[in-house]
């Protein structure tokens, strides 16, 4: 496992680099900042004063001086304000870029206090799970080593839980492979259910779906997927492409609609007539709160069938920003 905690003083770790977690200026101040540029020395500052600062969530390196280690990683992590300004995407920033600084300089071993976890005020539990996730996600196929240092007890032991905790094994499931996992599920589970949509309860207790049928409901090949699926790899390949950009998503399922993008076979053979109602306001140009009907009768439940990207995409947001993405990724359709 190349990510452990530990409790000790960062300035005496005697690894490649240590993340310090600074302010804006790289100037020096208090906490970690002001141990590692005490026991570092004065050199430190005057390499510091010609990088010109640092962006919150960027890192800039420098050499280490006195210390122990070789380097500094320097980043400036967000004041916590209450988790809906973006906080958990610019903390994760930090260990992003501070991970991508020592790839680029081909160090294995990095140290990281709790960035942000001090006079910035960042809850350490939510922290802690952005710390760990991105380093796990981002060391896959690397030969970085990662030590968490904590400064008490208490933070210790929530890293502690997180790494080795029955609830998130961090050496069996990395955030990637379950996106990849839960995709193909559905999908798979999509393809199962295609030959035998509508197909009486009674029916299929005496011949269970067991495997991928052929022809059925749709005359489908086996295998093939409905538009549940399509409409969520459209979501994902935006979401990847993109990030949060409702009307690039649109436009993907305008694509399926017109061209049979992300179809099993080039061709859509199912649609919802809700869905089918969106998409042609979009392509109408009908400006965005004037794609969806609003009618109580005519809202089904393509929205659930194709919101799992979403899902997985905000699972570490603020509850309040995630539960808004849901509501408007749903409103689409
Ligand atoms: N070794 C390891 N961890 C330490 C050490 C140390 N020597 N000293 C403090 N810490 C821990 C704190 O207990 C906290 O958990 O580092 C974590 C980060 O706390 P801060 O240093 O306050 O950093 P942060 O919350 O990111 O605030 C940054 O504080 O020091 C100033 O100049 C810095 O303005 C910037 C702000």
């Amino acid at each position: 496992m190349n990510l452990k905690a530990i409790k000790d003083d960062i300035t005496t770790l005697q690894v490649d680099a240590i993340v310090n977690a600074a302010n804006n200026s790289l100037l020096g101040g208090g906490g970690v900042d002001g141990a590692i540029h005490r026991a570092a020395g004065p050199q430190l500052l005057e390499e510091c004063r010609s990088l010109d600062g640092c962006a919150t969530g960027a890192a800039k390196i420098t050499h280490a001086y006195l210390l122990p280690a070789r380097h500094i990683i320097h980043t400036v992590g967000p004041i916590w304000q209450g988790g809906n300004s973006s906080e958990a995407e610019l903390l994760a920033a930090c260990y992003r870029n501070s991970l991508l600084i020592a790839l680029k300089a081909e160090l294995t071993q990095i140290a990281f206090p709790a960035i942000s976890c001090g006079v910035y005020g960042f809850p350490i539990e939510q922290a802690a799970e952005i710390a760990v996730h991105t380093c796990n996600d981002f060391i896959t196929n690397t030969s970085l080593q990662i030590t968490f240092c904590l400064y008490s007890e208490s933070d210790l032991e929530v890293y502690r839980q997180l790494l080795h905790g029955s609830q998130i094994s961090l050496e069996i499931v990395s955030r990637n492979q379950a996106f990849c996992g839960a995709i193909i599920g559905s999908a798979v589970g999509d393809a199962l259910g295609v030959p035998v949509e509508c197909v009486q309860r009674e029916l299929l207790k005496e011949n269970p779906v067991s495997d991928y049928r052929s022809h059925g409901s749709h005359q489908q090949e086996a295998g093939t997927w409905a538009a549940a699926t399509s409409l969520g790899l459209c979501t994902l390949q935006s979401l990847m492409q993109k990030g949060f950009d409702l009307q690039d998503c649109m436009h993907k399922f305008s694509l399926w609609k017109t061209k049979g993008y992300m179809c099993a076979h080039n061709e859509v053979f199912q649609i919802g007539h809700a869905t089918e109602l969106a998409i042609e306001h979009y392509i109408n140009g009908n400006p965005r709160e004037e794609w969806a009907v609003s009618h109580d009768w005519q809202n089904g439940n393509g929205a659930q069938t194709r919101i799992l990207p979403n899902a997985l995409y905000v699972k570490r947001e603020a509850i309040g920003n995630a539960v808004e993405k849901i509501f408007l990724a749903s409103g689409l359709t």
